[in-house]
């Protein structure tokens, strides 16, 4: 910037801050001037531009290697996209990086349009309404179904279970509703370890909807599952499709068909960038895809 515009613009916050004063404070918007910013109460996210999520220019370097080379993508409110490519990619690396889990060299990461998520630390993000499921499921197997659920609902995590905590009775509608989005309601009392793997990685997805997370990020749901379980957890991810954004990284291409629908987006990620973005058989047909990725 020029020292002229400088002065500028100095000049204009200077008339600005004496009209303030002149008003004694009682503007419209209470007191706080609309162009500082527009005022967001805590823990909401605001999505007036149409995103939820917006990288841009994302660039990620391990010794040396660029695991992400200058990443732009953004999601939309209530949008389900799916995350294909070739192993190492970067798809993990880029939730690590919306999860606050890994820094970038450089580039934009912003959850709505006014939160800077490379300002946020790890749990302050999951805090705000971003929740994330590893490929292999994290869930207690020594509590039951319905205590995991519970547990998902505590904040501080350190104390359970010396000290009880008690559901109130909105909390308890929300868990049996989770339960049911699950498909686990008939399986409340039932130890965690007892479960088959898909539904313990629907249990964990339903620990992570206790928190009511605005935007989810699924690494490979259904690896390891079988093809009954991987067939109803595209019914649960297109059920939450809508009220939550979702960000879902596969590679079984039946699945991403399942639940990317004949509109849905694709984001093809190779060497840490977009390489192509579509409807799924848009990027099907793209000779680049097909080349490092889909096989011909
Ligand atoms: N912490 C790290 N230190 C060093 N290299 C890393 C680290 N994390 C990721 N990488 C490298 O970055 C590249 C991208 O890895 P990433 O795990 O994001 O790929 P991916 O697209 O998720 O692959 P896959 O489909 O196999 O899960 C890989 O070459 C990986 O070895
Ligand atoms: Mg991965």
């Amino acid at each position: 910037m020029t020292p002229d515009l400088m002065d500028a613009g100095a000049q204009r916050l200077q008339a600005h801050a004496r009209q303030e004063a002149a008003r004694g404070g009682k503007t419209a918007s209470g007191g706080r001037a609309a162009d500082y910013g527009r005022p967001i109460a805590p823990g909401t996210v605001d999505v007036a531009h149409g995103r939820i999520l917006y990288l841009e220019d994302v660039h990620v370097s391990f010794d040396g290697f660029k695991a992400i080379n200058g990443l732009n993508l953004d999601i939309a409110p209530g949008e389900l996209r799916c995350v294909i490519g070739p192993n190492g990619a970067g798809k993990t690396t880029l939730m690590d990086i919306i999860t606050g889990k890994t820094r970038p060299d450089s580039g934009t990461v912003f959850f709505g349009s006014t939160i800077d998520l490379l300002r946020h630390s790890e749990p302050e993000i999951a805090q705000m309404g971003i929740g994330r499921k590893f490929q292999k499921p994290t869930v207690f197997e020594q509590l039951s179904v319905f205590e995991n659920l519970e547990l998902a609902l505590k904040t501080d995590k350190r104390v359970w279970p010396s000290m009880r905590f008690r559901l109130d009775s909105q909390q308890r509608d929300w868990l049996a509703q989770v339960l049911h989005t699950i498909h686990l309601h008939a399986h409340a009392a039932r130890q965690a370890a007892l479960l088959s793997h898909g539904q313990k990685q629907w249990l964990e997805i339903g620990m992570l909807l206790m928190q009511a997370p605005r935007l989810l990020l699924l690494d490979e749901p259904v690896a390891g599952m079988t093809d009954e379980e991987t067939a109803r957890t595209a019914e649960l991810l297109l059920g939450l499709k809508g009220r939550h954004s979702l960000m879902v990284v596969e590679h079984d291409m039946h699945f991403v068909r399942e639940i990317a629908g004949a509109q849905g987006t694709v984001t093809v990620l190779a060497d840490g960038s977009v390489l192509a973005q579509g409807t799924l058989d848009e990027v099907q047909a793209d000779e680049r895809v097909i080349e490092v990725y889909l096989g011909r």
